[in-house]
């Protein structure tokens, strides 16, 4: 059984339905590419695997580890071991990296019941999780997001899940102003903390960083559907024939 389970899921927002009938498989230990044109309702995805509020489901399920979290609240599920990477982290004045680290530990720990995290033992922690996700020791007193640059801003979303280690972790890489550092940065950790405890569902409209990152599975989205799967030789087709393949074929299996 998938660590993930999404089945026959339907969203909208206001009264726009956006995933219409989706069904994906998410498993530890494998790198998932989830691919498809702008507009397909990603993001939508992404955004509703991790809770947020704005978009609504009318019908179908999402299960992790068994349990049925449609409707549970977002740290619950960040809780059980569910990860998103914000796409547009937002600047806190004030607040260092170093100290919105320590939030975040602090945060788990409380959900967890676990009195707040020592000094000398967040000091400790926090150098591990630099040292893994190959951060310079000066990142650590930089404040947040404050004219961190596109590669910045991933190195801050590899910390957290250095620091997080998710079962399942969902990136959500709009690569339209990414820099190659910046996708560099992703492809790394991606290719660094996948392994046997963590599964990545990798979201991308371009196949650039999926040659860095060699996916084991890929599902193509469109309107609101997976309408194909495969594995990595997927990502090849599309970089020859585009999107507009995709379309044709859903659009004549619509007409038979
Ligand atoms: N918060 C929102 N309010 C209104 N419409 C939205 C919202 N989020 C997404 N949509 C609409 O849902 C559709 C899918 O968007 P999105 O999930 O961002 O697709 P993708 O990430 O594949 O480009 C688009 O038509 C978009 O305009
Ligand atoms: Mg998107």
């Amino acid at each position: 059984m998938a660590e993930l389970e999404i089945r026959n899921l339907h969203v909208q927002i206001e009264d726009k339905k956006i995933l219409k009938g989706l069904d994906l498989d998410v498993e530890k230990g494998r790198v998932h590419a989830l691919m498809g044109p702008n507009g397909s309702g990603k993001s939508t995805l992404a955004n509703v695997i991790m809770g947020h509020p704005a978009y609504e489901v009318t019908e179908g399920s999402i299960t992790f580890k068994g349990e049925d979290i449609t409707e549970a609240a977002p740290e619950d599920r960040s809780q059980a071991g569910l990860f998103m990477a914000f796409q547009y982290p937002v600047a806190i004045p004030g607040v260092s990296v170093s100290k919105y680290l320590r939030m975040i530990i602090n945060a788990q720990r409380e959900a967890r019941g676990e009195a707040q995290i020592k000094i000398k033992d967040f000091a400790k922690t926090a150098q591990e999780a630099m040292e893994l996700a190959n951060i310079p020791k000066d990142f650590s007193s930089r404040y947040l997001n404050d004219g961190f640059s596109g590669g910045e801003k991933k190195r801050m979303e590899l910390l957290q899940l250095a620091l997080l280690r998710p079962e399942i972790a969902v990136l959500d890489e709009t690569d339209s102003g990414l820099d190659i550092d910046a996708l560099r940065t992703v492809a790394d950790g991606v290719n660094k903390f996948s392994g046997p405890d963590m599964g990545v569902l990798i979201i991308t409209h371009y196949q650039r960083i999926l040659s860095m990152v060699k996916p084991d599975q890929v599902s193509i989205m469109f309107e609101g559907r997976i309408v194909k799967e495969g594995g990595p030789e997927l990502v090849g087709v599309l970089e020859e024939k585009g999107y507009g393949w995709i379309r044709e074929e859903v659009g004549a299996g619509a007409a038979a």
